[in-house]
């Protein structure tokens, strides 16, 4: 078998997402418990040299050419800047990208865009303190800016912004994160909760949706329908009128609308936790354990194959809306979303 990542729909794989760890600094009521969760053991963790050793793979024998790290919280490894590095050196080099929630990202930002980091991905849902410290149940809204502005400062490009809406929470915050984000240069994008949280808790019937989303900034700006070809993006964008962005190109927002605007028939995605599971898909209810494959002694190869023949399985989408539908056993934290 060669060849790249392919499955029985003719989706192809090319971008990787790499969970680091299970573990995070924040406690977000929508992820996980105040307690937390029963954090993965270290010894199931791959190390440092085993997440690099698979990332080769994927990049130099599977077609990979977007690599983007996430946890948890991918900023505690503290690793980072050297996985950063290594994966930078593979040849041909993939774009390097990261997913945080910002806490410490204004020291880190320098030594990671020094190790290769091309771009990062801040999670922010409120810009009100009382409520990010109700949100996250960790009083760090100051850290968050401190890391976006770190992210900018450092020459990460473009700066993005995610934020999850919910209802009787945040929902009534679109336009002012919007503002926010304009006047400071970064690109936000809504997304529509998905049903990963820890708890289970999620109800289709309460989420806030794409629609609503769109028509609340409509209230307020004048959005444009972009000309940007979208891709395997899982955002849909619109441009702003009247704002640019730093470097003076129109200015964007997107819409994550994973639920009521399902983007699957074009996934190019492929994911590695941090326990070394190949994850064809976010709501995947199967794994491919690479660990033990790897700790047993498998070739390169005998990797590559075995990542192939997990990506062949990946079915047709999330399947929310069946009747039947489960939530996957890991929550999101653990897939690294
Ligand atoms: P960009 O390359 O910057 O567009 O990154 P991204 O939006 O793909 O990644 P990010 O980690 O910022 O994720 C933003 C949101 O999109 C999170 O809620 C993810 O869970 C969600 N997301 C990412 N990939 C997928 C996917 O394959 N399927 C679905 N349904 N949601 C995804
Ligand atoms: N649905 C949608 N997005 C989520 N995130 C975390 N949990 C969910 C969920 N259940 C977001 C985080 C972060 C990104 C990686 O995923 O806020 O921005
Ligand atoms: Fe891809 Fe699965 Fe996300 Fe759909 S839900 S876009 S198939 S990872």
């Amino acid at each position: 078998d060669v060849g790249g990542l392919v499955d029985r729909y003719g989706r192809v794989a090319t971008d990787l997402r790499v969970s680091l760890t299970d573990r995070c600094n924040l406690r977000c009521t929508y992820c996980m418990p105040a307690e937390g969760l029963p954090w993965l053991p270290k010894s199931e963790v791959l190390t440092d040299d085993e997440i690099i050793r698979l990332v080769g793979i994927a990049v130099r024998l599977l077609g990979v050419t977007e690599v983007r790290f996430t946890g948890g919280e991918p900023l505690i490894r503290p690793g980072l800047p050297e996985i950063v590095a290594a994966v930078g050196a593979l040849s041909p080099r993939p774009v390097l990208s990261l997913t945080t929630n910002g806490i410490g990202l204004d020291r880190l930002a320098g030594p990671l865009r020094e190790a290769g980091l091309d771009r990062v991905n801040v999670s922010l849902d409120t810009l009100d303190p009382t409520r990010f410290t109700e949100l996250t149940r960790r009083p760090r809204l100051d850290a968050v800016l401190a890391g976006l502005a770190g992210a900018v400062a450092a020459g990460l490009a473009p700066v993005k912004i995610n934020s999850v809406l919910m209802r009787g929470v945040n929902d009534d915050e679109a336009p002012e994160l919007l503002r926010f984000a304009l006047s400071h240069g970064y690109q936000l994008r809504f997304i529509e909760q998905m049903p990963l949280d820890a708890q289970h808790g999620w109800d289709r019937s309460t989420m806030v949706t794409a629609e609503e989303i769109l028509a609340a900034l409509r209230a307020e700006f004048t959005l444009l329908p972009d000309p940007a070809e979208r891709g395997g993006a899982p955002a849909e964008t619109w441009l702003v009128r009247g704002w640019t962005d730093t470097v003076g190109r129109p200015a964007r927002v997107g819409v994550i609308g994973s639920v009521t605007r399902p983007f699957c028939g074009d996934c190019d995605r492929t994911r590695l936790t941090a326990d070394g599971q190949v994850r064809n898909c976010l709501f995947a209810t199967e794994e491919s354990d690479l660990r033990a494959a790897l700790r047993g002694g498998a070739s390169d190869d005998e990797l590559a194959d075995r990542w192939r023949v997990a990506m062949w399985g990946k079915r047709a989408g999330h399947g929310i809306d069946d009747p039947t539908f489960l939530q996957p056993a890991r929550p999101m934290s653990a897939i690294g979303g």
